[in-house]
Parts: structure tokens; C-alpha cells; sequence
């Protein structure tokens, strides 16, 4: 594995910019390649071997290019699909779910709430992953199926922040001492989410898991050592334009860099 070779990072769409944004933050030398599965969007509500398909189909494409790591930016992929691919590759992956439980479980706290979408809360995963660590801790997983659509704007027969609220009303009675946002869309709601409960409650994964990254890379002897700024390069599988409008939610991306087709 060479250390100059760029990190692969991917999503069902958009919303994974969010992790990429926090990792620019904290490594802005590193070349990255960011992979959006327009095609196949949402991923929430598809099925486990879909997934699994899809995110297949993405690393193999950072396959050839050459990347040093792949993350798994999407918490849908991560927990419906990193155990079964999480082998078959040479370059390293970050699974954003895995690692953000991994710190949450040896945080001395003793019930997390976390929102996801269906296919993420259907599977346990967030929950199998914490009490693994800490079977002390209790996991209570919600789903909210609006709040992507929230987010990317949508159009919905709802009031968006009745909805936030009400999702929000029922996990507080669970007593949560930590709310995990475990969609990679979630945290742009936290503006509204801290309308009714204090920030400090909620964990965005991102946070989290850049700094995990940037670790494990050191420790690996990975760390890009150049100090002139990473190179972007973006890919989609359908929808180039869309992306570009969507993504201004979530990231700045610089004037010049087109959005290719893979
Ligand atoms: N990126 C997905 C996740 O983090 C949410 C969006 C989708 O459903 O595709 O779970």
C-alpha cells in the first residue's frame, strides 16, 4: 500500500459529503475520490443483497484506481454489506457504523439512541456493534423514513419539523443519555433537532470516525506526507448535474472540478 495514493470514499448519493467534508478538515492533504450511487439511491429501503451488490460494484471500481482506503461513508452499506465485503479487498476500509460504535461503547454512558434509516435499523447493526464492546450499554434504534427527504428538500405532504419532533419526543423517552444521527443526511437537522433537546445529546458519526481514520492511517504508516493540498476527483453512476446541485448542501466543491460518469 503506498502512502501517496488517494482514499476512495462512497455514498448512495450526497449525503456522504458530510464525512468527506469532516475528513478535509482534518487531513486537507490527502487525495480523495468520492463515488455517489445516484443510480441506485436511496439505499435505506433496498434490500441486503442490493446493497451488497452496489457496494461490490463501487470498490472494485476503487480497485482501479489504485486507492490506499475506501470509506464506507454510508451507514446503510456499512451495516448491511462491510462484513461480506470487508475481505475481499488489499487496501483498507473504514465502515463509518462499525467505527462509530466502537467509540461510542467506551463512552461511560448507559443508553444510546440511534436514528437511521429502515435498512440500517432493520438490521441491528448499530446495536449488535455497541453491546459487543459494552453489553451494558442499551440500544434503542429508530427509523425515520422522511428525513432524507427532508433534507435533500424534497417535496412531502408533511411538516418537516412536526415530524423531526415527534421522532425526537418518542426517543427522549427512552431516557437516552447520547442520540447517535447514524444517516449520513442526520446531522444537517441537528438545527432543528436542538430546538427541543440540548446539542451536547447528539453524536454526528463523522466527528467520530475522521479522527479513528486518521489514527489508524498513522499508525499504518498511510499519512500522505505532501503539504501542498489533496487533489478531488468526483464520480456518480447517473445524474452528474443533480449531484452537483445536491451537493452544495453538503460541501463546497471547487470551481473547475467536474463531476465524471463512472
Ligand atoms: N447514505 C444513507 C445512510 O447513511 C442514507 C441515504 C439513503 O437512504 O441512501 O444510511
Amino acid at each position: 500500500m503506498d502512502k501517496h495514493s488517494p482514499i476512495g470514499f462512497f455514498d448512495s448519493g450526497v449525503g456522504g459529503l458530510s464525512v468527506l467534508s469532516c475528513f478535509k478538515n482534518i487531513l486537507p492533504n490527502e487525495d480523495t475520490i468520492y463515488y455517489g450511487d445516484l443510480k441506485n439511491l436511496p439505499y435505506g429501503d433496498k434490500s441486503q443483497a442490493q446493497i451488497i451488490g452496489y457496494s461490490k460494484k463501487i470498490l472494485d471500481f476503487f480497485e482501479n484506481q489504485g486507492v490506499k482506503a475506501v470509506v464506507i461513508a454510508c451507514n446503510t452499506s456499512s451495516a448491511l454489506a462491510y462484513e461480506s465485503v470487508k475481505d475481499h479487498y488489499d487496501f483498507k476500509l473504514y465502515p463509518v457504523l462499525q467505527s462509530c460504535a466502537k467509540v461510542v461503547s467506551s463512552m461511560p454512558i448507559k443508553r444510546v439512541g440511534v436514528f437511521a434509516t429502515e435498512g440500517t435499523v432493520k438490521s441491528g447493526a448499530y446495536a449488535k456493534e455497541i453491546t459487543k464492546n459494552n453489553p451494558d450499554i442499551q440500544v434503542r434504534e429508530m427509523s425515520c423514513p422522511n428525513w432524507v427527504k427532508i433534507v435533500e428538500k424534497l417535496v412531502l405532504d408533511i411538516d418537516p419539523e412536526a415530524d423531526i419532533k415527534s421522532k425526537l419526543d418518542e426517543m427522549l423517552q427512552f431516557n437516552p443519555d447520547k442520540i447517535i444521527l447514524g444517516c449520513t443526511h442526520y446531522p444537517f437537522l441537528t438545527p432543528i433537532l436542538t430546538k427541543f433537546a440540548p446539542e451536547a445529546l447528539f453524536i454526528n458519526p463523522a466527528d467520530i470516525f475522521v479522527e479513528f481514520i486518521k489514527s489508524d492511517l498513522g499508525e499504518n504508516n498511510l499519512l500522505n506526507p505532501k503539504t501542498t493540498g489533496g487533489k478531488e476527483e468526483f464520480y456518480v453512476s447517473a445524474n452528474p448535474e443533480g449531484f452537483k446541485d445536491h451537493a452544495k448542501i453538503f460541501y463546497r466543491i471547487n470551481e473547475g472540478v467536474g463531476i465524471n460518469l463512472a
